[in-house]
């Protein structure tokens, strides 16, 4: 046992200072330290009591939040983390109708603008080269801005909140899981490749299960390759495959990116065809529970839709997907607040 000089009361104050993010963007979760990462899941944790009840760490901050896509819980959760540390929100979820982009206002313009009024903006955008040559040309004259998801490649608060349920489920040690990532398109799914990226931050092992011409982008493999992440990769399995290979591999969680073709779409069908491959049920968790010994978590960023896996899976063990929500708030408190400041 050995005694350390700065042992005293957790002061959420001093939490911040160490973190050492104020003022930065977010847009790709590895733009993180391992030491970041940490901190940022300590600082979620000490928040995690006031998730439903709030404190008052950012009375008067305001948060901006502008959707260029739809979203359900990436917008509402940095909306409610924000009131949650007694600050304000302004949003806007249908820019191109009741915003100035509907008069041709260049997003360079819009950011600038917001900068005059918000401390910070949870931007979601489909054009993820746009955002980020703006982001060069702003330079000073913008907020922090926080990526709610740009294009295909960049999901990087849902990767936060994902590597934050792992923390807390599997009990912190990254180093000993191993996570499987399934989906017949890995070429578009943003938050199970922000997912990756944190966990090879981290010294997890990454296993992919996807289908050949729909790969990880280049983008993401180069980063992988760059952290010389544990990764492999895996290729057209048959759903009794993945369940063999789960089982073999001693994997601690599934991770379902979801459906990434929109209603409407003409390849849909198609996509939801190939999900039918990927259709894990309760019985096949209950397999490979037997054969390898393992309880495996199952994750998903949600929405889902009926046909991508077998929905009696709510009610059992293996149900992290929505724990992941509840989880998500803590952690985007703990984002905002230290990307703000809490001085
Ligand atoms: N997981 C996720 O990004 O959900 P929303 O599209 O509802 O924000």
């Amino acid at each position: 046992m050995t005694l350390t000089a700065d042992f005293g009361p957790r002061d959420i104050h001093a939490q911040v200072e160490r973190t050492g993010i104020k003022g930065r963007h977010l847009t790709f979760i590895d733009d993180l330290s391992p030491d970041e990462l940490s901190n940022l899941f300590l600082t979620a944790e000490m928040l995690e009591p006031y998730w439903r009840s709030g404190l008052e760490l950012l009375r008067h901050r305001i948060l901006c939040t502008l959707f260029f896509q739809p979203s359900t819980r990436t917008r509402f959760s940095h909306e409610t983390a924000m009131y949650r540390l007694g600050g304000n929100v302004l949003t806007e979820s249908n820019p191109l109708i009741s915003s100035s982009a509907a008069k041709n206002e260049s997003l360079y313009d819009s950011i600038r603008v917001i900068a005059q009024y918000a401390d910070v903006l949870v931007l979601r955008h489909p054009d993820d080269e746009r955002v980020l040559a703006d982001l060069e040309a702003l330079g000073s004259d913008s907020v922090p801005i926080i990526s709610g998801g740009y294009g295909n490649v960049t999901h990087p608060t849902q990767g936060l909140l994902d590597m934050y349920t792992a923390w807390r489920v599997l009990g912190g040690d990254f180093q000993a899981m191993t996570v499987m990532i399934a989906t017949p398109d890995l070429s578009r799914a943003r938050s199970g490749q922000s997912f990756a990226l944190g966990l090879a931050r981290m010294g997890a092992r990454i296993v992919y299960s996807g289908t050949t011409g729909l790969r990880t982008p280049d983008v993401i493999r180069e980063k992988l390759d760059a952290m010389g992440a544990r990764y492999e990769e895996h290729n057209d399995l048959t759903i009794s495959q993945q369940e063999e290979l789960i089982a073999d591999q001693g994997i601690d969680l599934l991770y379902l990116p979801g459906c990434s073709v929109k209603k409407g779409d003409p390849g849909r069908d198609d996509f939801m065809k190939k999900m039918e491959g990927y259709y894990f049920t309760v019985e096949g968790l209950s397999r490979i529970q037997e054969k390898g010994g393992k309880t495996v978590g199952v994750m998903h960023s949600l929405p889902r839709n009926e046909g991508e896996f077998d929905f009696g899976i709510d009610n059992t063990v293996h149900e992290l997907y929505f724990k992941q929500i509840g989880f998500s708030v803590p952690l985007r408190m703990s984002l905002i607040a230290n990307i703000v400041g809490v001085s």
